[in-house]
């Protein structure tokens, strides 16, 4: 077919580097950011006098069409054309005539293609948000359903303290939070508008940038048109903020999948959200968990993609830029299906308090507690440290815990050791008095779910 841009050459080229150069096949999604963005562009034209409004009305009815057979699907998408934006003014001036043909006037694609990206990404962005903020409150609501759930804290993946599994989901909640506050950020950044920059220089037409843009819910226009349309720092921080929020949710995932196993059983998943095995009867598998943890690979080589393409192109527009898009739109699909299952995976997640409990039990997690007993009494914090390691290695001989432990063999130990001890070191009490600001105790539990659903509720998101 004949090329828009035949002229200089004839616009003759061998089949295999048209299906080479094409970008339809993943910038076809972008055509109603294309078609809003060429109906306000004619309007712009108009208003400052460089259409006549008879020609901008024809345009945007011929648009307005466009739009609609392509949403009934009367109109399919050619998927021999080289993009997006060819294939609608072509249509267009297959449809008007010569009146399609003054559309093109005072834009270029450099600067129509980052206009539409930036005009879809805006819109998947505040997406993706929704999504975090209905994950980021079903993790909520079970942090308070589990506010006093007693279940062993760990470092190095060994028994630590006592905290509770409504304190450990609020840790969650707090990086999701923060991932929101990213992405709000970014979406900020994102939201100038790079029509009128032109192919690089800008124009000799007396066009309104800021009236155009202002049209599209911009809040202002990009500066520099060199800038303008070469750069793609918004589809990088895009990348960067989902590759975060996905290390979030793959972190979870791993624990989700740890607490499946026999090995833990604090969470039993719904049966929707697990899979059995082919050919072993007892298997129920956490393969929602599995697949987010593993899809946060792809995520990352998207940014990771993006930043590499980037590094050495000179200003401005390059073809080399085209290979933005797949990424990112990769990223943006991946992160939502992920969201999409995991806020229910997480709200129908059922956890095991008889297990947890059982586990605090076991790993001498009051040790510290014990410590502290002595430390309030009057001892150095490190003697008292030792004397309490001490009792931990004497039960692990005599293959007890530090509950069970008689009176006077404490007192063997030290004689600061009282029958109060014993209520100091139940885990309900090691929990339960740690009511520094963001602890474990129920009350600082409970502070920090009213304080997360505070800040739900000042987000526009
Ligand atoms: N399909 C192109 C892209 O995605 C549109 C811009 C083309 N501009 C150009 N001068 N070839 O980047």
């Amino acid at each position: 077919m004949a090329k828009m841009w035949a002229g200089r050459t004839d616009g003759a080229t061998e089949q295999i580097a048209d299906d080479f150069n094409s970008s339809i096949r993943f910038d076809s999604r972008m055509y109603r950011q294309d078609i809003t963005g060429s109906m306000n562009h004619a309007a712009m034209l108009a208003a400052k006098g460089i259409i006549t409004q008879a020609d901008a009305d024809a345009l945007r009815e011929g648009l307005a069409g466009i739009l609609e057979d392509i949403d009934s699907g009367a109109l399919a998408i050619d998927m021999t054309c080289e993009d997006i934006h060819m294939f609608v003014e072509q249509v267009l001036t297959e449809r008007l005539g010569d009146v399609g043909k003054r559309l093109h006037t005072a834009r270029s694609r450099n600067d129509q293609v980052a206009l539409d990206t930036r005009l879809y990404l805006r819109e998947q962005t505040q997406e993706i948000l929704s999504l975090v903020k209905a994950l980021l409150e079903a993790v909520v609501s079970k942090a308070e359903q589990y506010s006093n759930a007693i279940m062993p804290g760990y470092t190095h993946l060994q028994r630590a303290q006592p905290v509770t599994f409504g304190h450990h989901l609020m840790a969650y909640a707090m990086m999701l939070l923060r991932d929101m506050d990213r992405l709000m950020d970014c979406k900020r950044r994102m939201n100038q508008s790079p029509i009128g920059c032109c192919a690089l220089a800008g124009t000799t037409y007396p066009i309104d940038r800021r009236y155009e843009a202002s049209l599209m819910g911009f809040d202002g226009i990009c500066r520099n048109s060199l800038d303008g349309v070469s750069d793609r720092d918004f589809c990088v921080e895009l990348l960067s903020c989902l590759a975060m929020l996905m290390m979030h949710l793959s972190r979870f995932s791993e624990e989700i999948i740890l607490w499946s196993s026999w090995e833990f059983k604090f969470v039993e998943l719904s049966d929707a959200f697990t899979t059995g095995s082919s050919i072993m009867p007892q298997k129920k598998n956490p393969d929602m968990a599995e697949l987010v943890r593993g899809k946060t690979g792809r995520v990352y080589g998207d940014l990771m993609a993006l930043l590499t393409t980037l590094k050495g192109l000179p200003l401005a527009y390059n073809k080399d830029m085209q290979e933005d898009k797949e990424g990112v739109f990769d990223a943006v699909d991946t992160v939502k299906m992920c969201l999409q299952v995991f806020a229910p995976m997480v709200q129908t997640m059922e956890a095991n308090l008889a297990n947890m409990k059982r586990a605090a039990q076991k790993g001498f997690i009051n040790a510290t507690d014990l410590a502290d007993y002595l430390v309030k009494k009057g001892l150095p914090f490190r003697s008292a440290y030792k004397i309490s390691g001490q009792l931990v290695a004497y039960c692990i001989r005599s293959n007890t815990v530090l509950e069970e432990l008689p009176l006077e063999t404490y007192k063997g130990y030290s004689d600061l050791f009282d029958e109060d001890l014993y209520s100091e070191i139940d885990l309900k009490t090691c929990v339960e008095k740690r009511i520094s600001e963001g602890g474990t105790s129920t009350a600082s539990v409970l502070e920090q779910i009213a304080w997360v659903k505070e800040q739900l509720k000042e987000e526009k998101a």
